[in-house]
């Protein structure tokens, strides 16, 4: 018989009792024992003239091997047969990231009262980013806001703010008031230490219309920040200063008693910026500050992702942390 027949024998022999039941142990005495099959497999390659030897030799230690696994892990005949019907390893999908489901939940809740969204730009001017936002160039204002010039006056945001200004006045221009609009987006600013990333991301929103308040402003917040932590949180506004409301404040948040994150943190956690937008802010997108008013408000949001879920270092979001990404599989 041809050596290449008689190893595909031995295999389907093997196959064939293990099928059938036989004990692993006996078949094992047949095919590697010392008068076994695959022995006297090798006699017949030693005798075959020399420049055959070697392929049929490796071919015989390959079949060795096998059925030296097959019949050790107690003769499982599927370890060594490819069974085209088993379903394939589905393997691990991605996820979506954190940053993007908080954007998605906290602009869902926007969107549900009559929000619309919209994308600003990242790269803007000075004027976009400070000046038309009452933050002229020796404001210390600027000093938080360290800045990644791309050349003169071309910047990289440090605040969705920036938008502002265009948005009310291409909206002033198509007689497209009221306007109530959110801007996620990416923000940018030269810090980096567990606290700050050069790159993050901002929730800029705002509402201009003849009769809207302080009064709207703090139940919409009030609301939304309601809904964002299902309840679980109180909130407190505390007053502040922005160059481009008046006035302005923060809203603070803490876990209730006997909530389900109480205990993460205990005390005030700052949450975001608003105010009164600024006449001069209104009157720069030509819009009548006598006749109009408006809010707004600005949201980080790796914040909140970190206040709920215990992050302690938030340049871990743009790492490619595979850790972090797969704790929040199921949700932020
Ligand atoms: N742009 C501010 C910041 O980056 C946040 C902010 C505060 C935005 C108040 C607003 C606002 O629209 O009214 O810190």
């Amino acid at each position: 018989m041809n050596l290449d027949k008689r190893m595909q024998t031995i295999r389907d022999m093997v196959e064939e009792r293990l099928r059938s039941g036989d004990n692993p142990a006996r078949i094992s005495q047949d095919i590697l024992g010392r008068k076994g099959e695959i022995t006297r497999l090798f006699q017949a390659i030693v005798a075959l003239p020399e420049h055959e030897r070697a392929r049929y030799g490796s071919a015989a230690n390959r079949l060795k091997a096998e059925m030296e696994t097959v019949l050790k892990t107690g003769g499982s005949a599927q370890a060594a047969v490819f069974d085209p019907t088993v379903p394939a390893n589905p393997g691990r999908y991605g996820t979506i990231h954190p940053v993007s489901q908080m954007i998605e939940k906290i602009v869902t809740i926007f969107q549900q009262l009559s929000f619309d969204v919209i994308e600003g730009n990242e790269l803007v001017t000075e004027k976009e980013n400070f000046e038309s936002l009452n933050i002229d160039k020796d404001h210390p204002a600027r000093d938080s806001h360290e800045t990644f010039y791309v050349k003169e006056n071309l910047l990289l945001r440090t605040q969705t703010s920036s938008m502002q200004v265009s948005e009310m006045s291409r909206r002033a221009r198509l007689n497209q008031l009221p306007i109530r609009v959110v801007a996620p987006g990416k923000t940018y600013r030269r810090e980096s230490d567990q606290t700050h990333s050069p790159m993050f991301h901002q929730i800029e929103g705002f509402m201009v219309d003849t009769q809207t308040t302080f009064a709207d402003l703090k139940g919409v917040l009030e609301y939304v920040v309601d809904r964002l932590f299902e309840g679980q949180v109180e909130c407190r506004f505390r007053p502040h200063f922005f160059p481009f409301t008046e006035p302005s404040g923060e809203i603070d948040i803490r876990w209730k008693k006997g909530a389900v994150g109480e205990g993460k943190h205990t005390g005030w956690l700052e949450l975001l910026g608003c105010g009164m937008i600024h006449p001069l802010v209104l009157k720069r997108a030509g819009i009548d500050p006598r006749v109009y008013q408006g809010w707004a408000f600005g949201i980080g949001i790796e914040r909140p992702i970190m206040i709920g879920n215990q992050v302690p270092e938030l340049r871990r979001f743009f790492d490619g942390s595979l850790s972090l990404l797969k704790q929040f599989e199921a949700g932020v």
